[in-house]
């Protein structure tokens, strides 16, 4: 019996393609979901446009501080791998959802698959940064996206046998949603856009949109592109941003503000933009594996293979340094390789998993 954890957007979007290939090969499995995401468009979405099954269990352990939703989400798995009798808990990149689910089935001694194992910004005041060296450390099978984040654990002295390098699961899920968002969506006429000329924008990390400073860097940012460039910027907010804009009372001119979209409108937007600037993890590493050059919006970045590729550069928050980056990808040639993995990473990792 395969537990499948998830609770956030990026999990569903990234373990969609897993749960596509439980089902087609017959497996036992069911989903939990955490509810750390609850809103329409964070999950729901999801679920009805991946046609995924329905979660078994939702714990609605919703918003908190970081121990709050932590400490909820490792006794609501606790009382269901109770009754389950899990094989293997699976869990996939670095959430509070991932510690909490990981933590709570290895003390029953319930195997736990780390799906995008040993990703590391070297950052320890990212939350993400903690959730993801513990969970690795926890793990019984780590499946690394690459061979540099397969390096990354046994730097840090991880048992190589327990290392199995699958590709990211998210090239899987732009292969899998791309056509069919050809065939179900238009977006891009719905915002009256036109391919290659605008900008798309995504923010929502604590330590950006949580400082004042650093979103008012970033808004800034957004209002000068627009400015030199003439071209519409479109910036589907993050429930978590939109609440800072709101308690630090920042708006935006010039800038198209919408609300978080679903996976086949994003993938859209997103393969027809002309530059990405972003903070999120997910849409670095899409936007590399589209060809579509991306800015990221930190100092520091886990995706360190979209860098090397030359897909994406880091500009951190300071405007002028948020424009002069778009300007240098804007003239960079967008023929680089995808570090990622060929789309098959769903069958490695669920064939290990049948395999044990
Ligand atoms: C979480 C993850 C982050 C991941 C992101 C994906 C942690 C520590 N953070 O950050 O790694 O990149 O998800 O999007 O696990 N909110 C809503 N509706 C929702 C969800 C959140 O309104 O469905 C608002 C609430 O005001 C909440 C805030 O967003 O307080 C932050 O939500 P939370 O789940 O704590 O963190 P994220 O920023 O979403
Ligand atoms: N995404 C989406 N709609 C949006 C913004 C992003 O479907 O409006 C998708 C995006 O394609 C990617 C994932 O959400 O697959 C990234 O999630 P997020 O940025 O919230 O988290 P992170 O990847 O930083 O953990």
């Amino acid at each position: 019996m395969i537990s499948i954890i998830l609770g956030t957007r990026p999990e569903i979007i990234k373990m969609s393609p897993v749960i596509r290939e439980c089902k087609k090969r017959g497996l036992d499995y069911f989903i939990l979901h955490t509810g750390q995401h609850y809103s329409y468009e964070m999950e729901r979405v999801f679920f009805e446009e991946l046609e995924l099954p329905q979660p078994k269990y939702n714990l609605d352990v919703g918003s908190g501080t970081h121990a709050e939703q932590t400490g909820k989400i490792m006794v609501g798995v606790e009382k269901i791998l109770m009754d389950e009798k899990s094989d293997v808990v699976l869990v996939q990149g670095d959430t509070n959802t991932v510690l909490a689910g990981a933590l709570a089935a290895t003390k029953l001694n319930i195997k736990v698959g780390h799906v995008e194992a040993g990703l590391r910004s070297y950052d320890r005041r990212m939350p993400e940064e903690i959730n993801r060296v513990l969970s690795d450390h926890i793990s019984d099978y780590l499946f690394a996206p690459t061979e540099k984040a397969k390096q990354n654990l046994l730097r840090e002295g991880i048992d190589e046998n327990k290392i199995f390098v699958t590709g990211n699961t998210i090239v899987d899920a732009v292969y899998q949603n791309l056509e069919i968002a050809k065939r179900k969506v238009n977006v891009l006429r719905e915002l009256c856009l036109r391919p290659k000329e605008y900008f798309l924008v995504t923010a929502h990390r604590q330590e950006n949109v949580d400082v004042k400073e650093r979103l008012k860097g970033i808004l800034k940012g957004l209002e000068l592109i627009h400015e030199k460039f003439s071209m519409p910027v479109v910036f589907p907010v993050h429930p978590r941003t939109q609440k800072r804009m709101r308690e630090f009372g920042l708006g935006l001119d010039g800038v198209e503000v919408i609300n978080p979209l679903g996976f086949l409108e994003f993938l859209q937007l997103e393969a027809n933009a002309r530059l990405v600037l972003t903070d999120s993890g997910g849409v670095q590493e899409e936007t590399c594996i589209l060809g579509v050059p991306c800015v990221t919006l930190r100092d520091n970045t886990e995706r360190s293979e979209t860098l090397e590729v030359g897909s994406n550069i880091l500009a951190g928050t300071d405007p002028s340094k948020i424009l002069e980056s778009v300007k240098v990808m804007l003239n960079r040639e967008n023929s680089w390789e995808n570090p990622f993995g060929d789309g098959m990473a769903r069958e490695r990792i669920v064939e290990i998993l049948e395999g044990t």
